[in-house]
């Protein structure tokens, strides 16, 4: 087996089961998260709800303490408005117009799942509704590539081009990742790329998909805190994920409820 191939964990029916509860796991975390944001609510409230359910389930993030700059604080990620990735739960208080993305991961007898969402809080603009809608609809449209004989290039491509064709910029700089045992296993999955290139997708890969997406540039920098991406221009920016099985019935979610 080449090298390259034998980096990549492919999962078996007992694994991808217990895949499965952790990405379901994730999901109920994420919709405890989705229940609570609202005007006034901080952000470090909403990494204690999190982390509330993981305890009540016997789970835990394995976001927290996570290795960077710093070893990361939260055991989700809360991004508002021109934060696009990795924002840090604390005191700040959404507001009305907000758009807020979360991350979430669980980790469950030994099996990561990784997931996450933007939604507005309260009224929020029409460019912000639209951002949220074109992100989400670029998740789907990334996930019905993901069938084995099909390319990384593939799943890139429908994204990135679904998301330009709305005047959009996905990122180049932060992709999607192979999941399992670790948070982030190879392969790699960038949100762009072209039909046919890239890796093969094969039964038994288990890889997050992660659109995220900009309004005004494909530029990104980070905060003094050394985690919190955003978008260089300061423009609106969503995200959506999803941890999926390649499997030969076709892409399965596995982080839903
Ligand atoms: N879940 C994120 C991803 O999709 C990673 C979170 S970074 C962490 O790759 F530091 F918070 F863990
Ligand atoms: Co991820």
């Amino acid at each position: 087996m080449v090298a390259f191939e034998h980096s990549i964990n492919l999962k078996s029916e007992s694994e991808l089961a217990v895949m499965r509860e952790a990405g379901r796991l994730t999901a109920m975390a994420l919709a405890a998260v989705r229940a609570a944001a609202a005007p006034g609510v901080t952000t470090g409230e909403l990494n204690e709800v999190a982390e509330a359910l993981m305890r009540e389930h016997g789970v835990y993030s394995p976001f927290k303490n996570y290795p960077g700059p710093t070893p990361y604080p939260g055991s989700i990620c809360t991004s508002i408005n021109e934060e696009l990735v990795h924002g840090i739960p604390g005191k700040r208080k959404l507001k009305d117009g907000d758009i807020l993305s979360v991350d979430c991961g669980v980790v469950y007898e030994g099996f990561v799942g990784d997931s996450a969402f933007t939604i507005g809080i309260g009224e929020i603009s029409p460019l912000a509704q639209k951002l949220i809608d074109v992100t989400r609809t670029a998740l789907e449209l990334g996930t019905e590539k993901m069938v084995p004989g099909n390319h990384s290039g593939d799943v890139g491509y429908a994204v990135e081009s679904y998301v330009r064709s709305h005047g959009f910029y996905c990122t180049h700089v932060y992709t999607g990742h192979g999941v399992g045992r670790e948070m982030h296993e190879n392969p790699m999955l960038p949100n762009y790329g072209q039909p046919g290139q890239g890796f093969l997708l094969r039964e038994g890969m288990t890889i997050a998909l992660e659109p995220m997406v900009l309004v005004g540039t494909q530029h990104t920098r980070v905060l003094r805190d050394q985690w919190t991406v955003v978008s260089r221009d300061g423009s609106l920016t969503a995200h959506q994920e999803n941890t999926i099985a390649i499997t030969k019935d076709g892409p399965v979610i596995l982080t839903s409820l």
